[in-house]
């Protein structure tokens, strides 16, 4: 059911930050709904490379993600992303996905469909929403909005091993490189950048554990509810 009441949490940040997690343990704490725009972005990517080359210029995307759906996981709470009511979650963390993710999150046409079912998704109690920009265009008006950022070189030295230990042959220098790409290319892009929203309230997780972070917006939380 649709609530005037929800209370919105966004969450942008750099990539590795750790706001997945960070949103995670929030959405699981305050017992909210969680909205993880990247795996959006990475539907997105993954229909349209399915169906048509991805630089074809006569894609139809609205089409195409008007077959997308959403729904909560009954047990994380988390959206879950259909096509065509074939649960795609599985599909959508490779290598390809992500790129092609980010050939279409820079089609305007698709992040105006996006922004449609980022809105259908504000329903219940409260939705904890991450991304890049949903605090900046998605929610502007969200009563709490979180930046989560960490140093680079913290950052690609997380990202380096937790491959290493996924048992991926991957070099510090490589990751570090395309962190920083990923950082540039977000953060110049020109529509929907990256950037701390109006009112945002910057961590740094460089030097703190993701509960240590939760803790601190649930302080913010209970401040801007009382
Ligand atoms: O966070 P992620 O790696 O799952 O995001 C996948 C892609 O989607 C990445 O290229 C950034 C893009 N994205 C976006 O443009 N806007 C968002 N709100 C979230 C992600």
């Amino acid at each position: 059911m649709k609530s005037k009441n929800t209370f919105i949490i966004t969450i942008d940040g750099t990539s590795g930050s750790g706001k997945s997690t960070i949103s995670r343990l929030l959405a699981k704490n305050l017992k909210f709904t969680l909205l993880d725009s990247g795996k959006l972005y990475r539907s997105a990517g993954y229909i349209v490379s399915k169906s048509s080359n991805l630089l074809d210029s006569s894609i139809d995307y609205k089409k195409l993600i008007s077959q997308l759906s959403l729904k909560p996981n009954d047990t994380t709470n988390e959206y879950e992303v259909y096509f065509n009511n074939q649960s795609i979650d599985n599909y959508l963390y490779t290598e390809d996905v992500g790129k092609a993710a980010s050939v279409v999150s820079k089609v305007a046409e698709v992040r105006r469909c996006m922004f449609e079912l980022q809105h259908s998704c504000v329903r219940g109690d409260g939705l904890i929403a991450n991304g890049r920009d949903m605090g900046s265009e998605v929610f502007p008006n969200a009563p709490l909005k979180i930046y989560i950022d960490a140093d680079l070189e913290i950052r690609a030295k997380r990202r380096f091993n937790e491959l290493l230990e996924k048992g991926e042959n991957v070099t510090f220098a490589n990751i570090y490189d395309s962190l920083k790409k990923r950082d540039d290319s977000d953060m110049n892009r020109e529509i929907s950048p990256l950037k701390i929203p109006n009112n945002g309230h910057i961590l740094d997780t460089s030097q703190l554990k993701p509960d240590a972070i939760v803790d601190k917006i649930l302080n913010l939380y209970t401040i801007s509810t009382n």
